[in-house]
């Protein structure tokens, strides 16, 4: 990975810090997005000192602000002659309805909006570097799911259950209809399930879920060893061509029959578009 430039939000804990350990230690120049300063520098140099790498930079921005991604896109496009691999990591499991600067709901804000606008307007320099990669993490959590588009911000009835999951489903749908839209370009775009993994993840939870998780810990993955699968996808020769696949850990399975619902693919990218005002951009 030596020359290539790789880009992971949430790169400051769980399994993006993990995974952007890995593309450094083979040598790849790695930027993590992390929204707080003082964790994001801890974790590059934490990063740089496991890795034996020197050139990992932190950028700071919040996924769940368009504004934050429409800088933190102009600061990797300033400071970057190239991108080689996106990974759209971050992501958030909240117990109360949170609404964001733009008045969005939180949880699909940050795990589909702002990937959703980051990565399209990183795709130009995406496609200057190409053969380039695009990984969305997403979950098994998507499975059962459905995008409620008479109430996507959920400010009728809240459910963290299902923000969190109509989230992961809308990254799945993402990457299908982005990956048709890509085909013949050398950019590819895939997602993936990592697991059940011990991390931070959905620590503002609280109640029966951080009981559960607690409870699960010492039977769930490390970060370290579900990282694995995402430096694989970020990295392999022989995925340069896989396209609009959803893998679970290293290996491609079949998601949702939902996930397949073209008019909702369809109708979420119009949607989203319009939400991230990337129209006026595009
Ligand atoms: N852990 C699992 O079992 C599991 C299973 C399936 C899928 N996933 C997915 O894996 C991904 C990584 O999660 P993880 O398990 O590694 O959990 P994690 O350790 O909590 O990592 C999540 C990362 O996202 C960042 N983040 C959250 N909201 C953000 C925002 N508004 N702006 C910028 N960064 C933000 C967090 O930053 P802070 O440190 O500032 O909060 C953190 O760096 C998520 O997309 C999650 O949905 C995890």
């Amino acid at each position: 990975m030596s020359g290539k430039v790789c880009l992971v939000t949430g790169g400051n804990s769980g399994i993006g810090k993990e995974a952007a350990v890995g593309l450094a230690r083979l040598g790849a120049t790695v930027a993590i997005v992390s929204r707080d300063r003082t964790k994001g520098e801890a974790a590059a140099s934490e990063i740089r000192r496991k890795s034996q790498n020197e050139d990992v930079n932190l950028l700071v921005a919040d996924l769940s602000s368009m504004s934050s991604v429409r800088q933190l896109a102009q600061t990797v496009l300033e400071k970057y002659s190239r991108l080689d691999v996106l990974i759209n990591n971050a992501g958030t499991y909240l117990p109360k309805r949170v609404v964001t600067v733009d008045g969005y709901e939180a949880v699909f804000a940050t795990n589909h909006l702002g990937h959703f606008l980051l990565a399209n307007l990183l795709l130009d320099r995406l496609k200057a570097s190409a053969p380039s990669r695009i990984i969305n993490v997403t979950s098994d959590a998507h499975r059962g799911a459905e995008i409620d588009f008479e109430d996507l911000m959920q400010e009728k009835k809240f459910s963290a259950f299902k923000a969190y999951h109509q989230s992961k489903l809308a990254n799945v749908l993402f990457t299908y209809q982005l990956a048709k839209r890509l085909e013949g370009t050398g950019v590819t775009v895939n997602c993936l399930h990592p697991g059940v993994v011990r991390t931070g993840f959905g620590k503002d939870m609280g109640g029966l879920f951080s009981i559960g998780v607690k409870i699960m810990g010492p039977f769930m993955m490390s970060a370290e060893k579900a990282a694995r699968a995402l430096v694989y996808l970020g990295s392999s020769p022989e995925l340069e061509r896989a396209n609009g696949k959803f893998f679970s850990k290293s290996k491609e399975r079949e998601s949702s029959r939902e996930s397949h619902d073209q008019a909702a693919a369809e109708r979420l990218w119009q949607v989203s578009a319009e939400l991230t005002r990337l129209s006026s951009t595009s």
